[in-house]
Parts: C-alpha cells; sequence; structure tokens
C-alpha cells in the first residue's frame, strides 16, 4: 500500500519529493555548481538504496554496508564542501562546518543502534532525506555566491596568467 511506503506525508506537500518512499531527485535541488550538485546526487543514490534495503532482500551485512559507504561518501562530501568554502573566504564556512559534524554526530548514533540489533533505517531514512534536502536549500544553497567568486577570480587570475606564461599554456 502507497501510504505504508511513505517516509512521512508532510513529505510529499511542498516538494513531492519523496515517492514510494524514494528520494527523488528535482531540478530545484541543484545549486549551480556542478561538482557538488553531483555528489548531493549520488548521496541522494546512496539514500534510495537504503531504502531498498527495507524490502529484506539484504542480509544485515550488506545493510551496514551500504550505511557505511553512505556515511563515507558523505563525510567525504563535507570536507570537500568545506574547504570550497574555505578557500573562497565563505564567511560562516565555521558554523557550516558545525552543521556538518553534527549530522556526522546524529547518523554515529543511528550507526550504533544498527550495530546494536536495533531496526533504524526507516527512521535513518527519513532523517537523511529530510536533512539533506533541507541542508541543501537552506545551508548548501548559501555559499553558492562566493565559491563562484571565488571560482571566476581564479579564472581570470589563469587567463591573466596565460599572457605571462604562454609557454605553459600553448
Ligand atoms: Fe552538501
Ligand atoms: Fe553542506
Amino acid at each position: 500500500m502507497l501510504s505504508g511506503t511513505l517516509l512521512g506525508a508532510e513529505m510529499l506537500n511542498a516538494e513531492g519529493r519523496v515517492y514510494m518512499g524514494k528520494f527523488l531527485w528535482t531540478a530545484q535541488l541543484n545549486i549551480g555548481i556542478d561538482v557538488i550538485d553531483q555528489q548531493h546526487r549520488r548521496i541522494v543514490e546512496y539514500i534510495n538504496q537504503l531504502e531498498d534495503a527495507r524490502s529484506g532482500e539484504y542480509s544485515r551485512a550488506e545493510v551496514a554496508i551500504i550505511i557505511n559507504e553512505l556515511v563515507d561518501y558523505t563525510i567525504s562530501h563535507f570536507a570537500f564542501e568545506e574547504s570550497m568554502q574555505e578557500e573562497a573566504n565563505y564567511p560562516f564556512a565555521k558554523s557550516h562546518k558545525k552543521v556538518h559534524d553534527l549530522f556526522a554526530e546524529r547518523v554515529a548514533v543511528f550507526q550504533a543502534q544498527f550495530d546494536q540489533g536495533e531496526d533504524i533505517i526507516k527512521a535513518l531514512n527519513s532523517m537523511l532525506v529530510t536533512w539533506l534536502f533541507n541542508h541543501i536549500k537552506r545551508d548548501d544553497v548559501d555559499y553558492v555566491e562566493s565559491v563562484k567568486a571565488n571560482l571566476q577570480r581564479q579564472n581570470e587570475f589563469v587567463e591573466k596568467k596565460k599572457g605571462l606564461f604562454a609557454r605553459l599554456f600553448g
């Protein structure tokens, strides 16, 4: 039954972003920095894999691997974002990192519960969908301007140097 597979009715309201338990990627989740958008999509794929794991066709060991990979990838994504922000002198880099760190702590609690044999996949999945969606829409979009301006400066720098170091770019 449809309602039984939804992660939360409220998630269908404004954005229609969850259907049959799957986190649907929509264009409004793109923040406009390709490399970041690709990473966010990959995280969504992991989240959906975790949802598949609820079907029961996966062993606990396999589910553990999915969770570990999801967490690993997400933490790497955070580190990538943080270094991008630092390089761009994004003024809220510190508080953004704090949000990432808090998330990592929350997930670690779920992982510990899972390791103790608790059935947390549904709750974890639901938290991940809500958290990622809100984080992208509220926090990640905020650094776009700074990071893009920095990328622009870098491009201009390279263009300027091309004249001086023509041999390198020939
Ligand atoms: Fe992100
Ligand atoms: Fe972030």
